[in-house]
């Protein structure tokens, strides 16, 4: 298992490339098994998270290829019984759900189990596919979905008691694509993410409109072809070294980054005090405001502040004066970053679902261990201004979603390093 070493308090400065969207890439590339032909999906992230996804498309059946971004798929012929061993790996396996459920009328998928941020049901999933005829069967942990006698469309409300579901949305649209009829999505996710699998969808030739908005049609077509896709910047990539740049910067350069996918990150950081300018449309420099004030945030569906950019916010509250109060509302429990935090003297306390931060003036290096990936991220970013060198295990969590952290990291000046035991 790696680990990280990372002395702190080295200003960063330069630039760096950010990768493309992990949460993009993942129902893209499940989205490929619609088609036997040939599908090419570029700038998808080199990380374990898509690894995955790509084992599991193989073990389906389909011709997999990857030179670095680049990925080829041919899902000429495939199966519909996704291997327990691989899905167990990754809860966004279930996305390859409604792909073989459109395409095939059927499917064989393990439920996901337990995860460290939370209660992840499925329920909206199936619910969602259920309404356009699926039969849906739950036996020895696995899902059994047929749909003898095709997909038909229908209105669909896809809201639970946290908001709408991102992949659920994305397992419905991937599986009414192909059915007959209109199905409409109503309290549809409207994260980029979604719009990225719509616009990809579209151009293997189904008749998506209103992805990016809580309601999106889909016409079913008979058949999608090939095409050739290149999957949007990773926004919350892009989010964790623009808190970076806040925390340790020096001047932080991001090139190919989608700022307008960013807003409510930059106007977060902004309230708090630091510098963010965007130079040539995609290129978003931060550098830290002289005097940095704490901030209060709730996350919320998108365009609102991604939980998956809050766990990073706190290891910046954590050394900023003042209090900051950040309301999680997507997955209540999602703060395990805290307790570690606090071993490296973060001040904060956690109730009903509210941390409540108090900046203090440095954080010193402790030992700590990753335990998902966004708070791994944020462990990370709390060591770049520890004092002293603090020891980051369990990074298998970060390089799940992170392509080569350590060496971006480096690019600007950081000292860390990557330990292999
Ligand atoms: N939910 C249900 N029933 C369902 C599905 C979801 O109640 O059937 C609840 C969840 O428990 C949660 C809320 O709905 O409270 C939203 O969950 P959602 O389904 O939107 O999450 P997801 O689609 O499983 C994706 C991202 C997550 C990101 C969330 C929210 C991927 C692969 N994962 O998960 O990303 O936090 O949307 O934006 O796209 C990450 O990258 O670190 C990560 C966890």
């Amino acid at each position: 298992m790696d680990k990280f070493i990372i002395e702190g308090g080295h200003e960063l400065n330069g630039a760096i490339n950010i990768s493309g969207s992990k949460n993009a890439s993942l129902p893209i590339l499940a989205a490929a098994l619609l088609t036997g032909e040939r599908v090419v999906i570029r700038r998808v992230p080199d990380v374990s998270d898509t690894n995955y996804m790509l084992a599991i498309l193989g073990a389906l059946g389909a011709h997999v290829e990857r030179s670095s971004g680049t990925v080829i798929i041919e899902a000429a012929n495939i199966h519909p019984d996704a291997p327990y061993e691989l899905v167990r790996k990754m809860r966004a396996s279930i996305c390859v759900m409604g792909p073989l459920v459109g395409r095939l009328h059927q499917a064989k998928v393990s439920l996901p189990g337990g995860c460290i941020i939370g209660d992840r049901p499925v329920d909206l999933h199936l619910k969602g596919l259920a309404e356009i005829g699926a039969d849906i069967d739950m036996e020895g942990g696995n899902i059994h979905i047929t749909a003898k006698k095709g997909l038909k469309g229908k209105t669909v409300r896809l809201r639970g008691t946290h908001g709408p579901t991102v992949l659920g949305t994305d397992n419905l649209m991937m599986a009414a694509v192909l059915a007959e009829g209109t199905t409409i999505i109503e309290d549809a996710a409207a994260e980029p993410e979604v719009e990225d699998l719509a616009n990809f969808l579209n151009a293997m030739g189904a008749k998506i409109l209103g992805a990016g908005t809580t309601r999106i049609t889909i016409q079913g077509v008979e058949k999608l072809h090939g095409c050739d896709y290149t999957v949007i910047p990773d926004r919350i990539e892009a989010g964790t070294y623009m808190v970076a740049g806040a925390i340790a910067g020096g001047t932080v350069k991001l090139r190919r980054t989608r700022p307008d996918h960013l807003t409510s990150v930059i106007d977060t950081l902004r309230d708090a005090g630091h510098n963010v300018e965007i130079e040539e449309g995609t290129t978003i420099v931060v550098s830290p405001g002289k005097t940095p004030k704490g901030a209060n945030i709730t996350t919320e569906p998108y365009p609102g502040f991604p939980t998956d950019m809050q766990a990073q916010m706190c290891a910046l509250f954590a050394t900023t004066p003042g209090i900051s109060v950040i309301k999680e509302t997507i997955f209540p429990q999602r703060f395990m970053h805290l307790s570690e935090m606090s071993r490296m003297g973060a001040d904060s306390k956690l109730n009903d679902h509210t941390a409540v931060i108090t900046g203090v003036e440095q954080l010193s290096a402790a030992p700590v261990m990753a335990s998902d990936l966004r708070a791994s991220a944020a462990l990370v970013l709390a060591a770049l201004t520890a004092k002293g060198t603090t020891e980051v295990t369990r990074v298998y969590h970060i390089d799940r979603g992170y392509e080569h952290i350590d060496e971006k990291l480096q690019a600007l000046g950081a000292k860390i390093q990557r330990v292999r035991e």
